[in-house]
């Protein structure tokens, strides 16, 4: 027996529902329904396959966002689809006074990956992953925490302790104190800050929100150096640059360095929500029974979703298409030689596209007129994260229609978001 015809009747899931709306009222109901946390949505999103979207006007869009580094597998990869109403089919929620082996298969997988013994435990998102981390640090005994100008680790109280936009960190101070930022990339500030005292410095190997800024050659090797020196934890955020998205399973292993912690969320789940916090070495224990915990963190189902999307980025040989696809796209843009375009930063298939000018937004809205979807992360630069499964032809279309839309900025209209 099937529910579709039951499920007709549920407002927003029968097909009846969604055919009969449009972008324009359905964002007039999302501007009733929800909070104004995120400003007017783009468009509103009905479908989803591989690269593609469409919207409730029925219009298609190459998705070179990926549901913001997420979709890892692009929408509705069959693997994954599979994997989680086969899980769900069987069993969907255990408490933690039990466990799946689809828990245990993923954390087990996550440590091979990350190359060392060691421990996980799993959120539901990146910012508890952070929050873990920081308990994880407060456990060491050491008061003082390190983190990077221009760094994001999330919107809950303790990960925006430790995020250095102060924009979005300070309207909610006081926060969990002891936190310093350094500027990012400053190896001898790095070293100043850290001391005896110091618990742990967290930082990203790319920093995805400050416009997609690498960290530069050795800065990674350093931290790890300066922090093994002082009895420092070192925590890698690895929740956009994980999983595959700069060309290697994870952003610090370029400078072959092992962290004491790694946090991973966003492209772990393709789109189903999952995060870990991974401890290797000490900073395995240092949690031990009833100083942690959540409901649904490690939920059989998201697990399944963690286990199919590694395992697709292993069989599919998906590494080697963000290293291939990732270089193409830099290459090219870079060889338009348009003069909005001043240079591209990023590794992998998570890129920034750097302006000359602050109209990232105008940018996203032409794009977004000619069917691709990428973000403005700040007003001089064009995010690109897109499916890892992205291939050379479909970032072909976007490249052959890029100078028409940059052409187009300056003539447009201002965009709305
Ligand atoms: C580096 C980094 N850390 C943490 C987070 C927070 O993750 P979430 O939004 O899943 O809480 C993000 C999200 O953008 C991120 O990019």
């Amino acid at each position: 027996m099937t529910y579709q015809a039951e499920l007709a009747k549920v407002p927003g899931l029968g097909e009846d529902a969604l055919a009969a709306s449009n972008n324009a009222t359905w964002t007039a109901r999302y501007g009733q329904a929800l909070m104004n946390t995120f400003g007017s949505p783009q468009r509103v999103l009905v479908r989803g396959e591989g690269c593609y979207v469409w919207d409730a006007d029925g219009r298609r869009y190459l998705d070179l966002l990926g549901g913001l580094a997420v979709n890892s597998l692009g929408h509705a990869h069959p693997l994954l689809v599979s994997a989680i109403t086969a899980q769900l089919a069987t069993l969907g929620h255990v408490s933690n006074f039990f466990a799946s082996a689809p828990q245990i298969a993923l954390a087990e997988r996550l440590l091979d990956l990350v190359g060392g013994s060691g421990r996980v435990f799993f959120t539901n998102s990146g910012t508890e992953a952070n929050e873990a981390a920081f308990k994880i640090a407060r456990r060491t005994g050491r008061p003082k925490i390190v983190a990077t100008e221009g760094g994001f680790h999330g919107r809950t109280m303790g990960a925006l302790a430790l995020t250095g936009k102060a924009v979005i960190r300070e309207p909610f101070e006081p926060l969990p104190a002891g936190v310093t930022f350094v500027p990012f990339g400053d190896a001898e500030a790095l070293e100043e800050a850290v001391d005896g005292d110091t618990a742990a410095v967290f930082l990203e190997p790319v920093q995805g929100e400050a416009g997609v800024v690498p960290a530069p050659a050795g800065y990674l090797a350093a931290a790890r150096e300066i922090t093994e020196r002082a009895g420092t934890l070192l925590v890698v955020d690895e929740i956009q640059t994980g999983i595959g998205r700069t060309g290697d399973w994870f952003g610090h292993t370029v400078e072959g360095i092992v962290p004491d912690v790694v946090t991973v969320a966003k492209g772990l789940g393709g789109g189903f929500p999952i995060g870990a916090c991974i401890g290797l070495g000490r900073a395995a224990d240092l949690l031990g029974p009833g100083s942690h915990g959540t409901t649904f963190g490690g939920n059989p189902v998201a697990a399944a979703a963690g286990l199919a999307v590694l395992h697709a980025i292993e069989r599919d040989g998906l590494l080697e298409n963000v290293r291939t696809v990732g270089t193409h796209l830099r290459a090219e843009v870079l060889a338009l030689g348009h003069p909005l375009v001043r240079g591209v930063r990023g590794r992998g298939l998570l890129l920034g596209i750097e302006l000359a000018a602050p109209v990232a937004g105008q940018v996203l809205s032409e794009a977004l007129g000619a069917g691709f979807i990428v973000n403005a992360v700040n007003p001089d630069t064009i995010r690109l994260a897109p499916p890892l499964i992205l291939d050379t032809t479909q970032a072909d279309e976007f490249l052959a229609a890029l100078p028409a839309v940059l052409d187009a900025v300056g003539t447009a209209p201002k965009e709305t978001r």
